[in-house]
């Protein structure tokens, strides 16, 4: 008998997260050297992150050998005093993705529903049909999240909502007045998780405090993976109801943040002028690619977050192409977009080095 045998009916059809392939393993593939590898494929930041994490990490090594706060008392008090949320409305996850696992630990029961837009970030449809929760995924016309057709999707079965503003991959983004509105509209059955993974880069955001405080069931999910360039640390949170975050905290492993991760994200919070010189950076590199993407022949799409995409015919067959040349992209195909390709905005000099390949590769 085999371990297939014996696991969860659902577990044989969950799908597969596929990552950004590592720098590591692509040098190993093609024998090309580290430095000369330029990963375009995860949406991290490339100015990496502030200098005060890199020191705080430095000054937090030696103690490794503990085991980190289990609260996470400092970070979770950083985050309230620039942010105004209550310390007991915070939960601090090894990334914003614990929060999407631990949201349906919690309600994604069989028998539950999860709705999810059907070209949403792949993690909520894991995490609810892991926990064994019918997954509603509602189309998405012209890759864009229809907030009508996902209330009318709401069953009284319903206990999720995910929606990811903006959303990786497809890069559309709604404006906060519709979803505020869409929250208000949600039933009280219904948990709402809305995903600000890339809000720093965004010109607005949405007040979900007064949601809360108005008594709506919304969590919001924050990241330091994106723009506080600290991917590698595994480090997030959400911020809810302290209802809602007790009970998370309640499910969550215990020491689930590490000391380190926990240090640098606090320090990260501390220097703003990283954030504006990143987001200025961003906004510079995507009109860099908007022009190099259209004077190779495509049109680029994509106006939201640190990433575009762009339609090409054998998408996949073109990453592979751009992967022999040393840069990593994201063909969409597993999300059922196969002629589609992500790449995340990079430095200015990344930029040039992929849009340099992508001509070749494409003419
Ligand atoms: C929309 C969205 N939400 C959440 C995440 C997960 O981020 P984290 O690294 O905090 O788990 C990502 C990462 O790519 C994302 O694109």
């Amino acid at each position: 008998m085999k371990f297939t045998d014996l696991t969860r009916r659902e577990i044989s059809s969950l799908p597969v997260y596929q990552p950004g392939k590592p720098t590591e393993l692509l040098a190993r593939e093609y024998g090309l050297s580290l430095d000369t590898i330029i990963k375009l494929a995860s949406n991290e930041n490339p100015l990496g992150p502030p200098p005060e994490s890199i020191e705080a990490i430095q000054s937090t090594a030696a103690g490794v050998a503990f085991y980190p706060d289990n609260s996470g008392y400092e970070l979770v008090h950083a985050i309230s005093a620039k942010y105004g949320f209550s310390p007991e409305q915070i939960t601090l996850a090894a990334g914003s993705n614990e929060i999407f696992y631990r949201l349906c630990d919690l309600f994604a029961e069989p028998g539950a529903e999860v709705v999810v837009g059907e070209y949403a970030f792949i993690s909520y449809r894991i995490a609810a049909l892991l926990a064994g929760a019918k997954l509603v995924p509602v189309p998405m016309p012209d890759l864009i999240h229809d907030l009508d057709a996902m209330l009318e999707a709401v069953t009284p079965q319903t206990r999720l909502v995910f929606l990811p503003n903006p959303n990786n991959p497809t890069g559309s983004a709604l404006p906060v007045s519709e979803v505020a509105a869409f929250a208000r509209s949600l039933p009280e059955w219904v948990i709402f998780c809305y995903d600000e993974a890339y809000m720093e880069y965004q010109d607005e955001s949405l007040d979900v405090q007064s949601l809360i405080d108005d008594g709506i069931k919304i969590i919001g999910t924050r990241t330091f993976s994106k723009i506080y360039g600290l991917a590698g640390l595994r480090i997030g949170y959400g911020y809810s109801d302290p209802d809602l975050a007790e009970l998370l905290n309640r499910v969550r492993p215990p020491f689930n943040t590490a000391n380190i991760a926990q240090a640098a994200a606090i320090a990260a919070l501390s220097n703003d002028s990283w954030i504006k010189m990143s987001r200025e950076v961003n906004n510079a590199g995507r009109q860099q690619l908007f022009k190099g993407i259209s004077e190779a022949g495509f049109d680029p799409i994509g106006e939201n977050g640190n990433f575009l995409l762009f339609k090409v015919d054998k998408a996949t067959t073109i990453a592979h192409s751009l992967q022999e040349m040393g840069i990593i992209v994201r063909p969409l195909a597993g999300y059922g977009l196969p002629d589609l390709l992500r790449v995340s905005i990079g430095s200015e000099s990344q930029n040039a080095y992929f849009l340099e390949a992508l001509s070749k590769v494409t003419s």
